[in-house]
């Protein structure tokens, strides 16, 4: 005979933690299951967000395109309002812009700069950039404007994330 005999009381032992452990793993796995589930959803497929610019009316000049959406963190939705300049470029091809500038984050504007037309202008340090986005040189932004992936649905304007571009 083995001199590793289990008691009834140790079986007992083993038992009951065996099944109180799996009675608690039952309950415990929905309630992770709920505390993790949104942060662990997968961003959608309908990612491009719509505005109220019409394809059709996008000039060469840039314009400000306002857009709002709602912006799920985890368990709390708060709107947002994000911002693109969008022209036409020469090809006809429509050119989405962020306007966070790349040096510090401030908004830039089009042509407010009176001695640089036709430029984005960075109120905040005097960056600019060229009317694709560029840097200018010389200028405290590092990198060009980011740039918002689009498609066109019903005739209006969606715009996706904006992507960042290779340094000038
Ligand atoms: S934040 Fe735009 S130039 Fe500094």
């Amino acid at each position: 005979m083995s001199k590793n005999r289990v008691s009834r009381r140790q079986f007992l032992n083993y038992t009951l933690t065996g099944v109180g452990g799996f009675m608690a793993a039952g309950m415990l796995m929905p309630m992770v299951r709920f505390a993790v589930d949104p942060v662990l959803q997968a961003a959608g497929e309908s990612d491009f967000i719509p505005t109220k610019q019409k394809v059709a009316e996008v000039t060469e000049t840039p314009t400000r395109v306002d857009y709002t959406f709602e912006q799920q963190d985890a368990w709390y939705t708060s709107e947002v309002t994000g911002t693109a300049w969008v022209y036409k470029d020469e090809k006809g091809e429509i050119v989405a812009l962020s306007p966070v500038c790349k040096h510090l984050g401030c908004v830039v504007d089009w042509n407010t700069d009176k001695s640089n037309p036709d430029h984005f202008y960075c109120p905040c340090h005097g960056g600019l950039y060229t009317k694709d986005g560029t840097n200018v040189p010389g200028t405290p932004p590092a990198a060009p404007l980011d740039v918002y992936p689009y498609t066109e649905k019903d005739g209006f304007l969606y715009l996706g994330k904006a992507e960042p571009r290779k340094e000038a």
